[in-house]
C-alpha cells in the first residue's frame, strides 16, 4: 500500500515536470567513452609516465550546457583503482556520481564504470580529475565548461573565442613516488616545473629551460577578445597568472559571474578556476608571454618552476621581447588577500545559479550551525604521518560512506565531527559533519599551517564572506561581506589566517569537504558533510543500477568480478584490510560459483 502511494507520488511529479516543460522533451544527453591509461611524455625534457584520457594529456574538455545530462563510460586501464571526480559539479541529490572514496567504490583496474549526472542549474568553469591514490600528480585531469543556455544572455559581449588553460606545479617523479615520500614524512620539495595544458615552459631563458621542450602556443587575432578559463589543477602550489602587457578582466569564478574588474595578475590557488576576458589590443607585431609562477616561495630557489606559454598574434613577426612580466612581491600575502576580497559577485547578472535560488540576501539568513575547522601541519599518529582537521585525520573505510548509509551497515562512520578544535590528542577517525537539511551553516577555516591551503566542498557552492589574518573570533563577523560575497566551491585560506563561508544545506547526500592541496588531502585532511532530508523518503536519486560494491558489501557485486585485479600499492586496499578483502573476494567467487 505504502509503495503504491509512493509510486503514485513519483508518477505525479514526473507528469508535473513534463507539463512544466510543456512536454518539449527531456534535457539533452551527451554520451562519452573515456579510456584512462598511462602514456609516456616528456613535458620537462625527461620521459615520464602520465595519466592520459583517450591518449590525451590533459584529457578532453567536457563542454556542456546548463541542465544537460552527461553519460561517461570510464574504462580503467591503469594498474590501480580509479575514480574521477567532477570538481564543482553539484550533483543535485545525487552523491552517487561524485567519484570520491566516500561515495563510490573505486573502479578496479581493467573495469569500466558509467557515470551519469546532470549539470543542473549551473554555468561556469571547472575541471575533473582522478581523486584516489595521488593520481592527479600524474595528470588525468581536464577542463569542464558549462555554457549558458542560449536564451540566457551573458553579462558581457560574446567573446571571439574560448580557451581553457590548465596550470599546475609538476614533478618528474611519479604519483607513486610522491605519495611514498609523503608517507615517509618528507616534503614534496620544489616542483620540477609548472605546466600549461600539460606542456613545459617556453625557453625564455637558456640557463633555466633546456632545449627542445614543447610549449603551449595560444593563437589569437589582433583586436579580438577571448575568454580564458584558467584552473590550477596542480598538487600544492599557489600560482600567479599574468600575461605580458595584457589586461585581465575577471568575469567568472567557479560558476558565478563576478563584477567585471581589471587585474594585471591573479593568484590562483590549488583547485580554483577563473574566467577572464582578454582583448588583443597590444602591438600585433610580436608575441607575448603568458606566465604562471609559484607564490609565496623563495624565488631564487624556485626559479626553475615557472610556467611560460606564448600568446601568438596572427600577424606577429617574432617572439616576445623583454623580461617576463614582474610577479607581485613574493611574500606579500596581504596583496593576495586584498585581491581575493576584491572579487565580488555580480548580483544582477542573469544566469543559472546554485541555491538559494534567486536570493541574494544570504547575509540575512539565520545561521543554524557554526563550525570552526582548524588544520595543522602533519603530525605523527601511531608512528605514521597524518594531517588533521580539528585533530581528526580522516580514516577511509573499506565500505564507502554512502553505500554504508544505503544498506544500513553499522559502524562504518560516526556523525560527530567536532564543531570546534579539540584539546585532545590527534586521532584517526571516520567522523562526519551533521548537516541539518535546509540549515544554513557557517564554516570558518583556520589555517594553522605555514602554506596556503585550499578547501573544497562537493555538492554545493558556498558564499565566501570573509578572510583575515590572525585567529577568528565572534567579533570577526563584523567584517563579513553580507551582500556580494562570491559563491564558489574552492576557497583559499592563508597561513596564520581564516576564511569564513556560508552554505545553504539544500542538497541531500554525503559530500566531501577536503583540502585540495593533494599532500594535505592524502595524509587525511578531509571529512564529509552528511545532509539527510528527514521528511521525504527517497528524496535522493536512487542507488544506480551499475553500482560497484566493495568492503563488506562486496558479495553484492555481480558483473566483472572475475576480472578483479588489484595492484599492491594503494591507499584503499592496503595493509591489514587486504586480508579482509581477499576473504571477501573468495566469498564473492564462491557465490558466483553457486549461481553458475
Ligand atoms: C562548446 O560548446 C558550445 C555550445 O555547444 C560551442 O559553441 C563551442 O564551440 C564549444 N567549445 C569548444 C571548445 O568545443
Ligand atoms: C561497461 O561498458 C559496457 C560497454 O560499453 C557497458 O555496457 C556497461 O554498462 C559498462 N559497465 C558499467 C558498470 O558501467
Ligand atoms: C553585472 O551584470 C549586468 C547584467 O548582465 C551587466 O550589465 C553589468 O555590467 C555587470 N556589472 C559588473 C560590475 O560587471
Ligand atoms: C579596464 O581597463 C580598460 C582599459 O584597458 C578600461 O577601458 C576599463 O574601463 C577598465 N575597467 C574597469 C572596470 O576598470
Ligand atoms: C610595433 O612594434 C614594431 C616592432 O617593435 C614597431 O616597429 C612598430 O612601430 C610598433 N607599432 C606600434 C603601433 O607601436
Ligand atoms: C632563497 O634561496 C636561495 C638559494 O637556495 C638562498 O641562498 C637564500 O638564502 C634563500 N632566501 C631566503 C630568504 O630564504
Ligand atoms: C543531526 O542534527 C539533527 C538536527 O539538528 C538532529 O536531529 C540529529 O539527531 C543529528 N544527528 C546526529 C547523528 O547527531
Ligand atoms: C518513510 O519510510 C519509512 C519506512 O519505509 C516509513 O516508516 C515512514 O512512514 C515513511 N515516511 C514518510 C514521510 O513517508
Amino acid at each position: 500500500m505504502l509503495s503504491g502511494v509512493l509510486f503514485a507520488g513519483t508518477y505525479l511529479s514526473v507528469n508535473l515536470l513534463c507539463l512544466f516543460k510543456l512536454c518539449l522533451g527531456e534535457d539533452p544527453y551527451v554520451y562519452i567513452d573515456w579510456r584512462v591509461s598511462y602514456s609516456t611524455v616528456s613535458p620537462l625534457g625527461v620521459q615520464q609516465q602520465v595519466i592520459a584520457i583517450n591518449g590525451h594529456f590533459p584529457g578532453p574538455i567536457l563542454n556542456v550546457t546548463t541542465n544537460w545530462n552527461v553519460v561517461i563510460n570510464v574504462k580503467n586501464d591503469l594498474d590501480e583503482p580509479l575514480l574521477l571526480t567532477w570538481s564543482g559539479i553539484q550533483q543535485r541529490k545525487n552523491s552517487w556520481q561524485d567519484g570520491v572514496s566516500g561515495t563510490n567504490c573505486p573502479i578496479p583496474a581493467d573495469w569500466n564504470w558509467t557515470y551519469q549526472f546532470q549539470v543542473k542549474d549551473q554555468i561556469g568553469s571547472f575541471f575533473y580529475f582522478p581523486s584516489l591514490n595521488f593520481h592527479r600528480a600524474s595528470g588525468g585531469y581536464g577542463g569542464i565548461t558549462i555554457n549558458n543556455r542560449e536564451v540566457i544572455p551573458l553579462p558581457f559581449d560574446i567573446p571571439d573565442g574560448d580557451i581553457t588553460l590548465l596550470i599546475s606545479d609538476w614533478y618528474t617523479k611519479s604519483h607513486k613516488g610522491l605519495r611514498k615520500d609523503l608517507e615517509d614524512g618528507n616534503d614534496l620539495g620544489v616542483p620540477d616545473g609548472v605546466l600549461f595544458n600539460g606542456l613545459g615552459p617556453y625557453r625564455y631563458n637558456e640557463a633555466m629551460v633546456p632545449e627542445n621542450i614543447a610549449y603551449l602556443i595560444v593563437d589569437v587575432e589582433p583586436g579580438k577578445t577571448y575568454r580564458l578559463r584558467v584552473s590550477n589543477v596542480g598538487i600544492s602550489t599557489s600560482l600567479n597568472f599574468r600575461i605580458q602587457n595584457h589586461n585581465l578582466v575577471l568575469i567568472e569564478t567557479e560558476g558565478s559571474y563576478t563584477n567585471q574588474q581589471n587585474y594585471t595578475d591573479m593568484d590562483i590557488h590549488v583547485g580554483q578556476s577563473y574566467s577572464f576576458l582578454v582583448t588583443m589590443d597590444q602591438n600585433a607585431s610580436s608575441d607575448y608571454y603568458i606566465v604562471a609562477s609559484p607564490r609565496f616561495v623563495n624565488s631564487s630557489a624556485w626559479a626553475r618552476s615557472i610556467g611560460v606559454a606564448i600568446l601568438h598574434y596572427s600577424s606577429s613577426q617574432g617572439p616576445p621581447t623583454g623580461p617576463l612580466p614582474d610577479p607581485p612581491d613574493e611574500f606579500d600575502t596581504s596583496y593576495s588577500m586584498n585581491q581575493a576580497r576584491s572579487i565580488r559577485w555580480n548580483v544582477s547578472a542573469s544566469a543559472a545559479r546554485p541555491n538559494p535560488q534567486g536570493s541574494f540576501r544570504y547575509g540575512q539568513i539565520t545561521v543554524t550551525d557554526v563550525y570552526v575547522i582548524l588544520n595543522t601541519p602533519p603530525v605523527l599518529i601511531d608512528g605514521k604521518w597524518h594531517t588533521t582537521l580539528n585533530g581528526i585525520s580522516y580514516f577511509e573505510p573499506l565500505t564507502p560512506l554512502k553505500l554504508a548509509q544505503q544498506f544500513n551497515v553499522p559502524g562504518v562512520y560516526k556523525i560527530d565531527f567536532p564543531n570546534r578544535p579539540m584539546n585532545r590528542p590527534s586521532k584517526l577517525d571516520t567522523s562526519l559533519i551533521n548537516g541539518t537539511y535546509k540549515g544554513f551553516i557557517e564554516i570558518i577555516f583556520q589555517n594553522g599551517d605555514t602554506t596556503v591551503q585550499s578547501y573544497h566542498l562537493d555538492g554545493y557552492a558556498f558564499f565566501v564572506v570573509g578572510m583575515d589574518f590572525g585567529v577568528w573570533t565572534e567579533n570577526s563577523r563584523g567584517t563579513y561581506n553580507k551582500w556580494d560575497g562570491v559563491a564558489r566551491c574552492t576557497t583559499q585560506v592563508f597561513p596564520g589566517a581564516w576564511t569564513a563561508i556560508l552554505v545553504s544545506l539544500d542538497n541531500p547526500g554525503i559530500w566531501n569537504l577536503r583540502a585540495d592541496n593533494l599532500n594535505s588531502w592524502y595524509l587525511g585532511q578531509e571529512t564529509y558533510l552528511s545532509v539527510v532530508n528527514p521528511e521525504i523518503n527517497n528524496s535522493e536519486v536512487p542507488l544506480p543500477m551499475n553500482t560497484i560494491y566493495c568492503g563488506v558489501l562486496s558479495p553484492l557485486q555481480k558483473d566483472q568480478s572475475r576480472r578483479v585485479k588489484f595492484s599492491g600499492s594503494n591507499r584503499v586496499f592496503d595493509g591489514s584490510r587486504r586480508a579482509l578483502f581477499a576473504l571477501i573476494i573468495t566469498l564473492v567467487r564462491f557465490l558466483i560459483g553457486l549461481q553458475c
